[in-house]
């Protein structure tokens, strides 16, 4: 049961099957393009969807807009310092800012990031510094059936070969993405982290958590990794953070707000507190260079982008993450959602990933050939059938890679009731009963950047008479 009530309600409303029919055309069958006036649930994303709570829009009301020395900017520092472990921020709009500040201060052309695995903007922001950005799953991530406790870990003994391959000095920054939202959401273990942050100080390379969802993680540590146990879910995050170098944020996820990031830095806070270890020279090169990105892209340090009463929210957010029973409610939910579509038959990647649930479209959808985009198809049917709205993490929005066709249903955090994700898994076991009805997408236009791809591509079905308009 929830531990928190409604105060302040938004509707919603299912639009008539024609009407989403044409909506979805109108879209390019591409459902970034769709109005969220036309969509009953919203399961695109679970960044900056969220609700936030009566103490954050208190918190709004108290914003300092300096410019310069916010209040509100030390209320975060001291906040990212007590919950996450760091002591400087390079405050950000958003997680992608804070990827553009870090990366480009840490990666030049040719050089190799291992990580993981990348999300887009991550992937595309090492590409957009000349890198290549490579991926270190561990085999279990790709198993939708494995009953691996830990499938987000990072592989490092592949890590390991594909240094030797190009050579320790052009692999800059290791990257650990917690929890691993291009591998189905999966948590990493505090033992790999460890084992990753060694890896990374061999070769010299900067060690850097993809903090986004560090909340959810720790949850899965506490419950799953035995030294754990009886360990508090702010205890964990920290043990977890305390190994990177460096960290960056998306607050629109475990931040609980609706827009905010930040990259945070080992070194002296501005009340002269340092690390539990001596921050060292290339410690203060990094914030510096960091600094220096954030006023160029972002926004002078003390704001980066975000107003005074965005800092504020952020601030009370981030220890909102970790108490308890927050995060249980929250992982709880998902792990409910991926239950009742398991339940219907619809082929979920198992377990239940933090925020999400994905569903495996080729196996959904066997009849398409991957070439006509299967994960596409099942998001598009979702929407057509039931006014959902999912995203597609397979070959359409990863071009390069031989992932297998996921399509994500990601839940907001404080948003939805248990009768919205009720309907999202009999509209799912809908879409999976018409079978071959389903037809596959081919690709009309598209942006240059291939890791861009999903977001603006346009799409038309292969079979026009699979989608003539209902009467
Ligand atoms: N890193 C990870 C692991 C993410 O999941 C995201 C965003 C980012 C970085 C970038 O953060 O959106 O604030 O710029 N993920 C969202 C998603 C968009 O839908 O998974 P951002």
């Amino acid at each position: 049961m929830r531990s928190y009530k409604a105060t302040m309600v938004e509707p919603v409303r299912l639009l008539d099957r024609a009407d989403r029919e044409a909506a979805l055309r109108e879209a390019g069958f591409n459902v970034f393009n769709l109005d969220s006036s036309d969509v009953f649930v919203d399961l695109l994303t679970d960044s900056g969807t969220g609700t936030m709570s009566n103490e954050q829009w208190a918190a709004m009301f108290t914003g300092d807009e300096a410019y310069a020395g916010s209040e509100s900017f030390r209320e975060l520092e001291a906040a990212v310092r007590d919950v996450m472990g760091f002591e400087r921020i390079v405050p950000a709009h958003q997680g992608r800012g804070a990827e553009n500040v870090l990366y480009g201060a840490l990666v030049t052309e040719g050089d190799v990031v291992l990580n993981n695995a990348h999300f887009d903007t991550t992937r595309a922001h090492v590409a957009a510094n000349g890198g290549d950005p490579v991926d270190c799953p561990v085999p279990e991530a790709r198993d939708g059936d494995s009953d691996h406790p830990f499938k987000g870990n990072f592989d490092v003994e592949t890590g390991r070969r594909v240094v030797e391959e190009v050579g320790a000095e052009n692999v800059p920054a290791v990257v650990l993405t917690i929890t691993n939202n291009s591998m189905a959401g999966q948590p990493v273990s505090v033992a790999n982290t460890r084992e990753v942050a060694a890896f990374a100080d061999d070769i010299d390379a900067t060690f850097v958590v993809d903090a986004c969802r560090f909340a959810e993680n720790a949850y899965f540590v506490q419950r799953r990794e035995d030294e754990f146990a009886g360990e508090s879910v702010a205890a964990v995050a920290r043990e977890q953070l305390s190994y990177a170098d460096a960290c960056v944020m998306s607050g629109k996820k475990d931040g609980l707000v609706n827009a905010g990031g930040f990259v945070g830095l080992r070194g002296e806070d501005a009340a002269g507190r340092g690390p539990s270890g001596n921050p060292t020279q290339s410690d203060d090169d990094l914030y510096e260079r960091c600094r220096q990105r954030g006023i160029l892209f972002e926004g002078f340090s003390t704001y980066g982008g975000m107003s005074g009463r965005d800092l504020a929210a952020f601030a009370v957010g981030l220890r909102e993450a970790v108490e308890p029973p927050y995060v249980a409610e929250r992982v709880a939910q998902v792990e409910a959602l991926c239950d009742a579509l398991a339940d219907r038959g619809v082929p979920v990647y198992q377990p239940a990933g933090g925020h999400a649930v994905y569903v495996n479209a080729n196996e959904a959808l066997p009849h398409l050939p991957r070439e006509q985009f299967p994960g596409q198809a099942l998001v598009c049917e979702l929407y057509r059938e039931g006014g959902v709205r999912a995203v597609e993490l397979g070959r359409f929005a990863f071009p390069d890679t031989d992932r297998a066709d996921l399509v994500r249903l990601a839940v907001p955090r404080r948003t939805y009731g248990p009768d919205h994700l009720e309907h999202v898994a009999d509209t799912a076991a809908a879409v999976c009963e018409k079978g071959e009805e389903v037809t596959g997408y081919e690709v009309v236009s598209e942006p240059p950047m291939p890791e861009l791809r999903h977001f603006s591509a346009e799409l038309r079905p292969v079979d026009e008479n699979a989608h003539a308009p209902s009467q």
